[in-house]
């Protein structure tokens, strides 16, 4: 007999899931970093223009796929079509890379949390700090282990549902706080530099365009709304037949997309003050070597307050994507080699550790070894979100297209109000397999470093 499949109470329920799930890192830590590198404003416009169309789309068909069979993705296509299963294991093996670079990014954070909260402000605020401590293979390796152990911990427990209660308590107090950040730091940055930053990160510059803007902004839209990788579909599968699929995903999209864009109101506008146009090129350091200076500049006092307070909301929005990365990695093993539980997470843990250690220490003793001329973190990111996923988008698109069929997805929709975008929908889907390839095939030619923006 089948189990009863547990739902959510209703439309919020749903929606603070799955927008817990999108918001974390991706948000915080992604973001900012990649529109100061690809452009400013002109990734922010096209990472907009995705989002509403291609995003809206294929969240909404994740969404369906769940509802409407009740499973998660391996599940979920099996029952559709058994030739297709292998979608979803291909979208089983993203959170597989995700979760151990994640989570040597959650150490950064809890490195800068315990810089701050032990009155260290003035050395975490320095330029050379992130370098310092990233480069150090000790620390870094103890922070990774602290923050997958945490998780791990978590997992194991079966506690989770208590830390998202209270991670969605917190959210709220993260969004309250990214504001009085942002409008701060752009105050600071306009004091010190003029408008420059923040027109560089508001303002679309055409000629700032490459290819570039939007592979990256078309893998960070999957890597930011949890697309791409089965999540969505298994969200679904818990979602109820009566609430309103199409706007949940609206207010999903927004709430995701309005922390990211606080994210980078924070972040580009100092560090152009900070270092000036140039400075916009610093990679996945970018927040935390800006931030920590924004904090400081409130005076020693005050600015290890609103740091700690800052950083502790990251780690929990970092922890709550952590777990439920983790959890899925630990079901999907349990499902396919009929372990228990607690073998299973032991096995991801210690996978993970094996998998993360050479993006854990790829700034420091590994940073001679340079997979595709990228340091570890970012090849692995580059992997899962640059390759991997926009492999998995176009499979499921041609899927919904030729084999389900569009009406499929809307009859879906339906069930629960009008399909009111259902135009855009059937248009999207059939031309997002075209645009993926093009974008997948620019991804690969710049990895293999035939081309270069
Ligand atoms: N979307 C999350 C973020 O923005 C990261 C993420 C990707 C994730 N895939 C996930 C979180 C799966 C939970 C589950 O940080």
């Amino acid at each position: 007999m089948e189990k009863e499949r547990s739902s959510f109470s209703g439309k919020l329920g749903f929606v603070l899931a799955a927008a817990g799930s999108a918001v974390g890192l991706g948000n915080l830590w992604r973001f900012p970093y990649l529109a100061a590198k690809y452009g400013g404003g002109i990734f922010l416009l096209v990472y907009i223009v995705l989002a509403l169309t291609f995003g809206f789309s294929l969240m909404i068909t994740e969404i369906a796929i769940g509802r409407k069979t009740g499973l998660s993705a391996v599940g979920a296509f099996q029952k559709l079509n058994k030739k297709y299963t292998f979608i979803g294991y291909l979208g089983a093996i993203v959170p597989i890379l995700i979760l151990p670079y994640y989570s040597v990014i959650g150490g950064w954070v809890l490195k800068y949390l315990t810089a701050f909260s032990t009155g260290n402000a003035h050395y975490a605020a320095e330029s050379d700090y992130f370098g310092y401590f990233t480069g150090n293979a000790g620390q870094s390796l103890v922070f990774f282990a602290i923050f997958i152990g945490i998780t791990a911990l978590v997992v194991l427990g079966g506690v989770q549902k208590g830390i998202e209660k209270v991670s969605k308590i917190l959210m709220p107090v993260l969004v309250v706080l990214s504001i009085v950040i942002a409008v701060y730091s752009c105050i600071f940055s306009v004091q010190n530099n003029g408008f420059d930053g923040i027109l560089y990160y508001i303002k679309p510059d055409f000629s700032k365009f490459t290819y570039m803007t939007v592979v990256s902004a078309m893998g960070q839209l999957f890597y930011s709304m949890s697309l791409a990788m089965g999540i969505m579909i298994t969200y679904g599968s818990y979602m109820k037949k009566d609430v309103n699929l199409e706007s949940s995903v609206h207010h999903i999209e927004i709430f995701d997309t309005g922390i990211a864009f606080l994210a980078g109101l924070m972040v580009i506008p100092a560090v152009v003050s900070f270092s000036g146009i140039e400075g916009v090129n610093k990679g996945p350091g970018l927040m935390f070597v800006t931030l920590p200076k924004v904090f400081y500049s409130m005076g020693p006092v005050l600015g290890s307050i609103v740091g700690v307070i800052f950083f502790v909301l990251v780690l929990l929005a970092a922890l709550t994507s952590s777990i439920s990365l983790m959890e899925t990695v630990v079901s999907i093993i349990q499902d396919k080699f009929h372990l228990e539980r607690t073998p299973s997470c032991l096995i991801v843990l210690g996978a993970s550790i094996l998998i993360g250690l050479p993006s854990a220490l790829g700034f420091g003793v590994l940073s001679g070894v340079t997979p595709l001329g990228m340091d570890f973190l970012t090849f692995f990111d580059f992997l899962s979100n640059s390759i991997i996923m926009p492999i998995v988008a176009i499979l499921t698109c041609i899927f919904v297209c030729y084999i389900i069929k569009p009406t499929a997805i809307v009859e879906e929709v339906e069930l629960s109000g009008k399909f009111k975008l259902k135009k855009l929908f059937k248009f999207m889907i059939y031309i997002a397999p075209a645009l993926l390839a093009v974008i997948l095939v620019f991804a690969i030619l710049e990895g293999i470093g035939i081309v270069k923006v």
